[in-house]
């Protein structure tokens, strides 16, 4: 995942503790900042990494707000997003790295939605569910220090990208954004050392641009089915084989889930994950 500043947009500002129009600051300017909580009484959340103060309410309901969503996901509506059909892994192991490009060993279930769990594309054209995923995605951004002002791709009419959704008893607990790219920015990384294979360009369809689920919910083989959701559907055409999913500097949990999910063993024994720049 990229790594850059940002300008961000959340709704959790108290201005009693930063004095700053833009909404989302608090939660990411001031994440071990010690400085500013020797001065300021802050308290630091060692669940969600949120720093607020404990004497200000409007702080208390502010981190409160964060901790469920970082935590539990977000409040999702039925109606909201459209549902994905298509095939979902019923049981959450992957088989191990193969060197084949005909690894799908997804099977077909429709048991998501009686479990109340399934998966949804976010519309563009709807704004209180694009309202909603903008705020979770921000969630998703802190943690992965991202830049917040990347959701045009699939947050407006025109975008050429898709945000799914896992949606778990009425809330969203996972996210994938996925943009399509081409072999301009396709390259293979060696895991073990996360050095990037520069003379080779392989044609890689659809680049991940963030990948999370809600820390209550990991380790459930959720990230498995975002994954497969956007390898089924991001071409409606043609399904990708799971190694043209491209991985945007993994982070070392998204290493662990990319080198189980769609790494791919060279004959020198090495393995390659499939990356774009
Ligand atoms: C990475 C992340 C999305 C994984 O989500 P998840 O729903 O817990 O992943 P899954 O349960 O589908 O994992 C599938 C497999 O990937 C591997 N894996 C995933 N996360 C792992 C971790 N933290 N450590 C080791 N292996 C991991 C495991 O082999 C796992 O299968 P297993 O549990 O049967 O061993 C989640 O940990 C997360 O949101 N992290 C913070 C954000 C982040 O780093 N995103 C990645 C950006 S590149
Ligand atoms: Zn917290």
């Amino acid at each position: 995942m990229k790594n850059l500043g940002s300008s961000s947009k959340s709704k959790i500002n108290p201005k009693s503790v930063v004095k700053n129009n833009n909404k989302y600051v608090q939660s990411r300017l001031q994440f071990n900042s010690n400085k500013t909580s020797r001065k300021s009484n802050l308290t630091k959340c060692e669940k969600c990494g949120m720093l607020y103060s404990i004497n200000s309410i409007p702080d208390i309901d502010s981190h409160k707000t964060y901790h469920t969503m970082h935590l539990s996901g977000h409040k999702w509506a039925k109606t909201w997003g459209s549902y994905i059909e298509g095939p979902k892994l019923i049981d959450q192991k992957i088989t191990p790295p193969t060197s084949s490009s005909t690894s799908n060993d997804s099977t077909y279930t429709s048991d998501l939605q009686s479990k109340n769990e399934y998966v949804v594309v976010v519309r563009p054209q709807f704004p209180k569910e694009v309202k909603a995923a903008s705020e979770l995605m921000s969630v998703v951004n802190d943690e992965l220090n991202a830049p917040h002002n990347e959701n045009d791709f699939w947050a407006t009419v025109d975008g050429k990208g898709k945000l799914f959704l896992y949606i778990k008893d009425d809330r969203a607990v996972g996210a994938i954004s996925v943009e399509p790219i081409d072999s301009t920015r396709s390259r293979w990384m060696v895991y073990e050392n996360k050095s990037i294979i520069d003379h080779i360009r392989p044609h890689f369809k659809v680049g991940i641009s963030r990948i999370w689920v809600c820390k209550e919910h990991r380790s459930q083989g959720i990230a498995v089915k975002l994954l497969e959701a956007a390898r089924t559907n991001m071409n409606p055409s043609r399904t990708m084989q799971r190694w043209e999913l491209a991985w945007s500097q993994p982070t070392e949990s998204g290493g662990k889930l990319a080198s189980k999910y769609n790494g791919m063993k060279h004959k020198s024994g090495k393995l390659l994950i499939p990356c774009y720049i």
